[in-house]
């Protein structure tokens, strides 16, 4: 189980995920820092980690731990994440990794299986003021849909408890009790979406893998297994 008191703490690292791949620790031990300055994110981006203003963590978990294997298994970190983030504004899950409250991104979630196991890095932007530029459009936090402080530890508290829960029932369980919690926090769904800036569709929803599925203009039903997509909603007509 993860616990709050385990927590290994750092004023500033280049990113909690490197330091995970790279040291000795034990299986479950949060690793946290107060600012990273070379965050990760996935697609080979950076992560914005501002001191104090997010929560930047990381932790690894045993292979041997997830008996049916690891499909779906972001999506539900995805529902952890987004439930704690319900405690102080509605979020949704824009498949397969990310929160978004309305139409930015407020988390962001990293799993590397590595033959040290599986890593969990998650970024969530809990009282940034301002962005820089290239992710004004992007980005949010909490602070800013909400206008109100997040307490840091009050946060970390609620996304343990989530996490526990839901990583301890998808290793008993798989994916498929998560499937309709997911389904109902999905970021367009039912929308009109481009896939990779060239097609477009319709958000159906996820099959019992956590897969993609989409309806294309044409009426042929596509779907999608890696995050490697992008998704966005269809540019409005003038
Ligand atoms: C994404 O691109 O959406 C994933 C972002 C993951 C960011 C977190 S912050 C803590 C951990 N350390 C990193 O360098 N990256 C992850």
């Amino acid at each position: 189980m993860l616990e709050i008191e385990k927590c290994l703490i750092f004023e500033e690292i280049p990113s909690t995920q490197e330091y995970v791949k790279k040291n000795p620790i034990e299986p479950w031990r949060i690793v946290i820092a107060r600012s990273q300055t070379a965050g990760r994110g996935t697609k080979g981006r950076r992560w914005f980690s501002p001191k104090g203003e997010g929560l930047y963590i990381s932790f690894l978990l045993p292979k041997d731990f997830f008996k049916e294997g690891l499909e779906g298994f972001s999506l539900v970190l995805g529902l952890a994440v987004s439930s704690t983030v319900d405690s102080f504004i509605l979020s949704s899950i824009k498949w397969a990794n990310d929160i978004y409250i309305r139409n930015k991104k407020v988390a962001g979630i990293l799993v590397e299986n590595t033959p040290k196991g599986i890593i969990v890095g998650i970024g969530v932007n809990l009282n940034t003021k301002d962005f820089p530029p290239d992710l004004k459009n992007i980005a949010t936090s909490i602070y800013r849909e909400t206008q109100q402080k997040v307490d840091f530890r009050e946060f970390l508290h609620l996304l343990i408890e989530n996490l526990n829960l839901c990583v301890i029932d998808f290793a008993e369980k798989g994916f498929s009790p998560f499937k309709e919690k997911i389904e109902k926090k999905l970021l367009w769904k039912g929308k009109r979406i481009l896939i990779n800036n060239n097609r477009c569709g319709k958000i159906l929803g996820i099959d019992s893998q956590g897969n993609l599925i989409v309806k294309d203009c044409y009426g042929k039903i596509l779907k999608f297994t890696s995050a490697e997509i992008s998704i966005r909603p269809f540019p409005k007509q003038k």
